[in-house]
């Protein structure tokens, strides 16, 4: 059976600065809902994490994500309206990731969405989630002046990309193996340390030597592609030949060689396409060692220096209704008939 999409959502939509979107978000472990004006003012963002019913398993449970958001979804999308303050009638469009993620979780939310949209006679917008994490920094400081470079480092991904207007963006570099937040869950679960592993990395690192133990800082001098998986194994071979290591120094090296690797890059990347600006985005740019080093480094290249706050970088529905807000002005609506997509990439333009 192929759906009928209602006028309105096919048509044409006026796209401006009162445009109020609802943005979705159930892609891995998070349930969040939010109200976005203009795809720039935060009316409301609710983000509910599922972290405590994965930590026991170590890691993401997918059957268990998408089981929660089901529970989880109707209730942050009810706080989301009612913290934003407005009558679920001047929603003018409804937003979902559509991918990257998990294919169970990703489904809940593009169903809501779907059965919203056609509920209320109004657009559906199906988003990218890595186009998504792009906007966070703009979210928290709408003046930026572009061209910029954003380092993206979440727990799937790892890339350097440069954004020359909303919506027009172009893949400089990413890893060819592991990304930088799975290596820090990786190497957390390894020293025993919990889930999700960034933060109790970090907690570790700050009471550890970041150069008790030089860890390699593979393809450091080496293009804009970054590669995490030997640092992952080097971890593991120093802890296993030398069992009395200290674990707030094993964290902390292993800290410092990723942001090293991920500052060098980003500020090479800024300079060899003339950015006016290098931001951050995805759950890794949580990271405090990784803020304080980026912004040292935009000091010295003369570069303005964006950190979103931290609950704009982790994932959450903001960023999704902030660009639905651009892909609706720039594509208009989205098919009701799109799916979801687990492996869905950033295209280059
Ligand atoms: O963007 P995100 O919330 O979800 C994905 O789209 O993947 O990123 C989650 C990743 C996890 O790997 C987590 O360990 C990492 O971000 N992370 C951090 C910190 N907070 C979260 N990594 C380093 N330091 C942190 N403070
Ligand atoms: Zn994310």
């Amino acid at each position: 059976m192929t759906l009928e999409p209602g006028p309105l959502i096919d048509g044409d939509v006026e796209v401006g600065p009162d445009t109020l979107v609802l943005g979705i978000e159930t892609s891995c472990d998070e349930t969040a809902a939010a109200l976005v004006m203009g795809g720039a003012d935060v009316l409301s963002s609710v983000v509910s994490s599922q972290i405590e019913l994965h930590a026991t398993f170590g890691g993401v449970v997918p059957e268990i994500a998408s089981r929660a958001h089901l529970e989880l979804l109707n209730p942050v999308i009810a706080r989301a309206i009612v913290e934003g303050g407005v009558d679920d009638r001047r929603i003018d469009a409804i937003a979902c990731t559509i991918g990257p993620g998990l294919i169970g979780a990703l489904l809940v939310g593009v169903s809501a969405a779907k059965a919203l949209a056609l509920a209320w006679d109004v657009p559906f917008v199906g988003v990218n989630h890595l186009e998504a994490h792009l906007y966070s920094a703009l979210l928290d400081d709408p003046s930026i002046e572009l061209p910029i470079v954003v380092l993206l480092v979440s727990g799937g991904h790892t890339m350097l990309v440069e954004m020359t207007a909303p919506g027009e963006y172009r893949v400089l570099g990413q890893t060819i193996d592991d990304a930088a937040g799975e290596a820090f869950d990786k190497v957390a679960r390894f020293l025993g340390l919990g889930y999700p592993g960034g933060p109790a990395i970090e907690r570790a690192a700050a009471s550890g030597d970041p150069e008790a133990i030089a860890f390699p800082r593979a393809m450091r001098d080496d293009g804009l592609d970054f590669s995490f998986s030997g640092l992952k194994t080097a971890v593991l071979n120093h802890v296993r030949a030398h069992p009395d290591v200290e674990t707030t120094d094993v964290a902390a090296s292993f800290q410092a060689a990723v942001v090293d690797v991920l500052v060098h890059k980003a500020r090479k990347a800024a300079r060899s396409v003339g950015a006016k600006g290098l931001a951050l985005g995805g759950g890794v740019a949580a990271n405090s060692e990784l803020r304080e080093r980026m912004l040292d480094a935009c000091t010295e290249e003369g570069l303005r220096g964006f950190l979103p706050s931290r609950a704009m970088c982790t994932d959450n529905a903001a960023m999704i209704a902030a660009a639905g807000w651009h892909r609706l002005r720039l594509d208009g609506p989205t098919s009701l008939e799109v799916g979801a997509f687990p492996n869905l990439r950033l295209t280059t333009e």
